[in-house]
Order: structure tokens, then C-alpha cells, then sequence
């Protein structure tokens, strides 16, 4: 079964993301804790306060209205109803493009707590069976929308000042919900979206030149420039996530990944605001700790990025292919275990594998070949039809093109129906290493197999076979602050759980022990030597230092004290985040 059939029909999968829950706090911190200033709060700054901060914004600060609110009655006691609108906002729902140009609201509607969402059947809202009401769930107030880096440093310095907690958002793609939350000063960098090519040579030997880029900028916005010019740049898959946050803090890996290394390996340099309201650069010479940090060791934790230059590459041809497996039962697994088990054999030739999985139903699309001939492409793949044939395995394979340059198979070959937004999902996720496939694979397959088993037709999997340390290694971290798994990588996986609709708080925090207790547990158990993508993962996962950050988080930890030391930054699950929790009330204390 496909994704998109098991899938409300207007939703496909999945640019989107999902939200700590508030509960999650679960130790209930002192009272005498401090927090940061809320909305409920005398401490919370005045009208005039307000008022000042926009001038300092050039009229760029909003008062946060959720797009929905035009599919409910009111909003905060203000009449929203507007039907010509709701029928715009639902039909462009799952439209990620439109949703990364919203203030605040986050592309898995779980981190909203699924606030004044529209009905996406009927065209109007609330949908079939859930609430009336429009509220403020778990979405921020105020939001910037900065377009320059003195905006931003204004947001940080009232944020600063008034004690207030910082989101950080671009697209609001997080898929664990680091993009949103109540009761923040939301500083949103999405338009943010200058784009300049450079074709100076690097001084480290790099052969290609570079390009710079403004904080809002996706890669949907550069491929086809840096295309036109016959480049490559490594990017993710999905066209609307951006290029200079989330992606390259939390480490980030692409098509490329097999030739390139992880996304953080191309940062040349950043522009930073930080926590004192400093805008600094950081690259190899300036604030070289920190501009290690910024490649791969935390998310929205060091300070707000304003723009960041990564390298470029001239093109290089590539091969590509589709693999779907559908057949039942044992022959299915039996079909996924034989692709699943050679992970090694695509990924030392540099390949990468897109995929997304449903019991019964396998979709490799494409398998990414970059710099390989159909020559040599075949002797690896050949050899892996031959052995589904011989299992009796139901599958088809497409012709294998071949295109002069990654662009080229992108537009022609990728699966896009996973690229909407606005699902209510909880995601899990590990990035398997080679050793874990090779000594025990047969074993990750059955628990793939005993995940989907657990709750029939709501797990579903996706990810990418590829190794970012296949031609990069770095076995001292000096490159990129990422867990060294990342060099030794077969399998950056997400694994989905869908809940019925309408759940309540109680049904919600059910669901996120079922991701973290009982379906990530599986995972975790078949994989012991294993890692996790901080950006692909449970929000909740357990000791998520070591499973994000492995034996370089003491270093980042240091590297954030040094530069934020009284947490005016904070994003759950990100480095430094410990000493926090956001409370059952909402509010963001110390724990
Ligand atoms: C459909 C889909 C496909 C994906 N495909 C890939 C993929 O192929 N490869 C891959 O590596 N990842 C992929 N991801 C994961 C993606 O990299 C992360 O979700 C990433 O965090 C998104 O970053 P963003 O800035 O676009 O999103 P946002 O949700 O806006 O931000 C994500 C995080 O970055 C922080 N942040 C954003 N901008 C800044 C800034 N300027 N300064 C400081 N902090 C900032 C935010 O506070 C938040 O913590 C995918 C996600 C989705 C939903
Ligand atoms: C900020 O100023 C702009 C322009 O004057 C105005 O449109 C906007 O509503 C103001 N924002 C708030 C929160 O008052
Ligand atoms: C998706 O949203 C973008 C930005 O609002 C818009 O330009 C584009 O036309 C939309 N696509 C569709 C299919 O509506
Ligand atoms: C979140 O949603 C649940 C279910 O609709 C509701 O009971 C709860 O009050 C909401 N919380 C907030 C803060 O909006
Ligand atoms: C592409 O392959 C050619 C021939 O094997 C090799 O010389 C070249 O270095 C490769 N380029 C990259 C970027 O891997
Ligand atoms: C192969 O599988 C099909 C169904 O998928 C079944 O009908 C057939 O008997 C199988 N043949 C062998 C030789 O196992």
C-alpha cells in the first residue's frame, strides 16, 4: 500500500513536522523555578513595549492570527469567519510552499496543538468531528518578519531584555516541532532570500566556488540557479526545506551525500546574530569554535543565523531508477530484506535511496547514482534483480536513465507526492550505521516488520540509504560537530505513526508513548549501534545527547555556554536544552 492511500486523500507525506507537547515536562519543576516571561505573565511587556519594538522593525512585527481562524467563527473574541478564504487556506494546506510563507504555523499541525486547522474534505472548517473553536493551541503571539539582520537583532535584544522565550522560524518543516511554541517571540527568517554565486577558488583545495545565501532561502530557490550554471549544491530532497537552518545545524544529507559529505561539510561560513545581540561572522578564522558548532552540533540553540555560504561543485552525471516492491506477507518482507541487507553494496559506490515503505508496499524512488555509468550502475543493481526474482518477490523495476547532471533526474524522476504539509503525525526515526546492517540486518527488517505489525496501517517508513562518510570521513569531528555515525551510515530513517484524528490531550500523549516506548524501542533495540538525525527523530527520544550528538556533545555543550550563557536560545532537544522544560501551564521553566 502506498503512503498516499493510507493517507486522508487530500493529505500526501510528509513536508511537515510535529510538536513537544506541553505535558512532556513530565517533571513538574519547583515552584521558586525560574521562567521565561509569558503571555499570562505581569512581567510580559506592554502594548507600548509592543508598539516600540515595531518601530525598531519598520512595521515588521504581527500579532499572530492563525490563517485557519477564517474556517472558525472568532479568534481571541474577534469574528474570523470568512468562507472565500477558508476555501484558499484549505486547498493550499498541503501546499508546503504556502505553508513555509506562514508566520508561525508549524507544517505538522500536531505542534499547534492542531489549532484552527481547515477542513480539507469539505473545503470549509473545523474538520468532520473536532472542536469549533479557533485557539490559540500552541502558537506564539508575536512573530518578526525579518528582513534584514537588524530586525532580527532587535527581536533578540526585546526578547533579551523582557525575558522572553525565541523561536526561530523559516519554513516551520521541523518535524519535532523546534519551529513553533506558545507563548514565544517568533523571530522569522523566511524572507530573508538573497542568492549570490561566487566563482573564487577556496583556499582548502576545493575546486568549485560557492554561494551565499540569505537565512529564508530553500533549496527549491537554489537548485535551479545553481542548475542553470551547470553546478551542483548539496541539498535535501524536499524542495521547501531551508538551506541555512535546521538542515545544516542538525547536520543534514541529500542525493549528493554518497560524493559530498553531510550538509554541514559545505558551510564556508555564517553571519550570526547572537544571544547579545552581536551580529559576527563565523568561519575558519572568525569564531571558529562557533562556526564548527553551526555545522551539525544544535538547531535555533547558538543564535539566529542571517546568512551562510556553502560550497558549489561543477555538475557530474547521474543514473537513476525506480524500485517498487508490492507483494503480501512473508514475500514482502522476504523482498525488502534482500534490497535492505546490500545497503553497503549502493552505498560504498556513493549511491543514495529514497524510499518510503508501508507493509506491503516498498517505494525506492529514485535510487540516485551520482558520477556512476549505467555500466556501472548495473552491476550493483543487476545483481539485486536477480535475487528478487529468484525469491518470487513482486516487484518492478523502471528503464535506468542516465542525465547529465543531478537536476535533470529531479525534475524527472523524484516522487513528489511526499512533499505536502499539514498532517498530525508522530515521528520516530535512527540513521542505522553500516556495522548495525551488516551484523544484524536480517534483524532491523523484522523489526521494521514488527512496528508495522504493532498498529496495522498507522506506521509507515521512510528514508534514505546513503553514507555521507562514503568519500568524507572526518574521524576526528573536526569538520562537522555531528555524531560519528554519520561517517558509517547505511539508512537515514523516519518512521511515521498516524493517529486517528481530533485526539484529545490524553489520546496525544498515548501516541507519543507508543513513538517513544514501544515503536522506537523496537528500533532502538534492533540497532545498538546505531545514532539518531537530530532532524529525524522523536522529540522525546531518550538520552537524546548521546543518540543525536554522540561523543561530540560535551564539546558543542561548552561551545553554546560560551556563546549563550544565560539560554536566551533555547529549542527542546537541542544542545543546551537540559536546564529547561516547557511546563504543563505552557511556560518554558528552569528544571
Ligand atoms: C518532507 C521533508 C523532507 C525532508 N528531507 C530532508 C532531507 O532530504 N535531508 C535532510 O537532511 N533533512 C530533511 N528534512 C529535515 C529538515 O532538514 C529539518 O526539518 C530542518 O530542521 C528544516 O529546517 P527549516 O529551517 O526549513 O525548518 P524550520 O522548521 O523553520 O526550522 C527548523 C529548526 O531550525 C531552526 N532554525 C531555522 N532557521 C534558523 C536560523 N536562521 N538560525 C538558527 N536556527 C534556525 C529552528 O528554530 C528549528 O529549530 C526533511 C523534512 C521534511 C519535513
Ligand atoms: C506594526 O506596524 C505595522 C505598520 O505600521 C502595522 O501594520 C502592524 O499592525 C503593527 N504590528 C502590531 C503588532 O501592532
Ligand atoms: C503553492 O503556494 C505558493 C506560494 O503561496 C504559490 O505560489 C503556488 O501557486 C501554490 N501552488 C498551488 C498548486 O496552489
Ligand atoms: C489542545 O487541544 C486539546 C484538544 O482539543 C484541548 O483540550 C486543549 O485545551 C488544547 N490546549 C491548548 C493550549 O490549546
Ligand atoms: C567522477 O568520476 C570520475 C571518473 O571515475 C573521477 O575521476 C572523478 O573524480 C569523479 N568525481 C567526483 C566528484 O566524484
Ligand atoms: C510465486 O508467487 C506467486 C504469487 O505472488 C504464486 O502464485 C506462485 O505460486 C509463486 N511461485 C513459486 C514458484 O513460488
Amino acid at each position: 500500500m502506498k503512503w498516499t492511500a493510507v493517507l486522508p486523500a487530500a493529505l500526501a507525506l510528509p513536508c511537515h513536522g510535529y510538536q513537544p507537547l506541553a505535558r512532556d515536562g513530565s517533571a513538574s519543576p519547583p515552584a521558586s523555578s525560574q521562567c521565561k516571561c509569558s503571555p499570562v505573565d505581569s512581567c510580559w511587556p506592554s502594548t507600548q513595549k509592543w508598539s516600540s519594538l515595531n518601530q525598531t522593525v519598520s512595521g515588521r512585527l504581527i500579532k499572530v492570527v492563525p490563517p485557519g481562524a477564517v474556517c472558525y467563527p472568532s479568534f481571541n473574541g474577534i469574528p474570523t469567519a470568512d468562507p472565500a478564504k477558508c476555501a484558499v487556506v484549505a486547498a493550499q494546506w498541503t501546499n508546503s510552499t504556502w505553508m513555509a510563507d506562514q508566520p508561525t504555523i508549524p507544517m505538522t499541525t500536531h505542534f499547534s496543538n492542531n489549532t484552527c486547522e481547515p477542513n480539507l474534505v469539505g473545503g470549509g472548517g473545523p474538520p468532520a468531528g473536532c472542536p469549533d473553536q479557533c485557539l490559540q493551541g500552541f502558537l506564539s503571539p508575536y512573530a518578526i518578519l525579518a528582513e534584514s539582520a537588524n530586525h532580527i537583532k532587535a527581536g533578540v535584544n526585546f526578547a533579551r531584555q523582557h525575558n522572553l522565550r525565541i523561536v526561530i522560524r523559516n519554513t516551520g518543516h521541523d518535524f519535532m516541532g523546534r519551529s513553533s511554541g506558545w507563548g514565544a517571540l517568533v523571530i522569522n527568517t523566511h524572507r530573508l532570500n538573497s542568492i549570490e554565486f561566487d566563482n573564487k577558488k577556496l583556499s582548502d583545495g576545493h575546486t568549485g566556488g560557492t554561494v551565499k545565501i540569505g537565512a529564508g532561502v530553500m533549496f527549491q530557490d537554489v537548485y535551479p540557479k545553481a542548475w542553470a550554471k551547470n553546478l551542483d549544491v548539496l541539498g535535501g530532497e524536499c524542495p521547501t526545506v531551508g538551506m541555512a537552518g535546521g538542515f545544516v545545524q542538525g547536520g543534514g544529507q541529500g542525493p549528493l551525500s554518497g560524493i559530498y559529505g553531510v550538509g554541514s561539510d559545505q558551510a564556508v561560513s555564517f553571519d550570526v546574530v547572537l544571544a547579545n545581540g552581536d551580529l559576527v561572522t563565523a568561519n575558519d578564522k572568525k569564531n571558529s569554535d562557533l562556526f564548527w558548532a553551526l555545522k551539525g552540533g544544535g538547531m535555533g540553540t547558538f543564535g539566529v543565523v542571517t546568512s551562510a555560504t556553502f560550497k558549489t561543485y561543477p555538475k557530474v552525471p547521474v543514473v537513476g531508477m525506480t524500485l517498487i516492491i508490492a507483494d503480501q506477507g512473508d514475500k514482502f518482507w522476504e523482498g525488502v530484506r534482500i534490497w535492505y541487507t546490500q545497503a553497503s553494496k549502493y552505498t560504498e559506490k556513493g549511491m543514495y535511496h529514497w524510499y518510503s515503505m508501508a507493509d506491503g508496499f516498498l517505494q525506492v524512488q529514485p535510487m540516485v547514482a551520482p558520477n556512476l555509468t549505467v555500466a556501472e550502475f548495473n552491476a550493483v543493481i543487476n545483481p539485486l534483480l536477480a535475487q528478487l526474482t529468484a525469491a518470487n518477490v513482486s516487484f518492478t523495476a523502471s528503464p535506468v536513465q542516465s542525465f547529465p547532471k543531478f537536476g535533470d533526474l529531479y525534475n524527472a524522476m523524484w516522487e513528489k507526492t511526499h512533499w505536502a504539509s499539514g498532517a498530525s503525525i508522530h515521528w520516530g526515526g535512527r540513521m542505522v550505521s553500516q556495522r548495525d546492517v551488516r551484523e544484524r540486518g536480517d534483524g532491523i527488517v523484522a523489526a521494521y516488520r514488527a512496528m508495522s505489525d504493532k498498529y496495522p496501517g498507522q506506521v509507515l517508513f521512510g528514508g534514505h540509504l546513503v553514507n555521507p562518510g562514503n568519500k568524507v570521513k572526518d574521524p576526528q569531528q573536526k569538520i562537522s560537530a555531528v555524531h560519528p555515525v554519520w561517517r558509517d551510515t547505511a539508512d537515514i530513517e523516519v518512521f511515521l505513526y498516524l493517529p486517528p484524528p481530533c485526539q484529545n490531550t490524553e489520546q496525544k500523549a498515548e501516541s507519543e508513548r507508543r513513538v517513544t516506548r514501544e515503536l522506537g524501542e523496537i528500533l532502538r533495540n534492533a540497532t545498538p549501534y546505531s545514532a539518531v538525525y537530530p532532524n529525524e527523530g522523536d522529540i522525546n527520544e531518550p538520552n537524546w545527547q548521546s543518540a543525536f550528538w554522540g561523543s561530540v556533545y560535551p564539546k558543542v555543550l561548552k561551545i553554546k555556554n560560551k556563546y549563550d550563557p544565560e539560554d536566551v536560545f533555547w529549542a527542546k532537544a537541542s544542545t543546551g536544552s537540559e536546564g529547561w522544560a516547557v511546563r504543563s501551564d505552557l511556560k518554558l521553566c528552569k528544571v
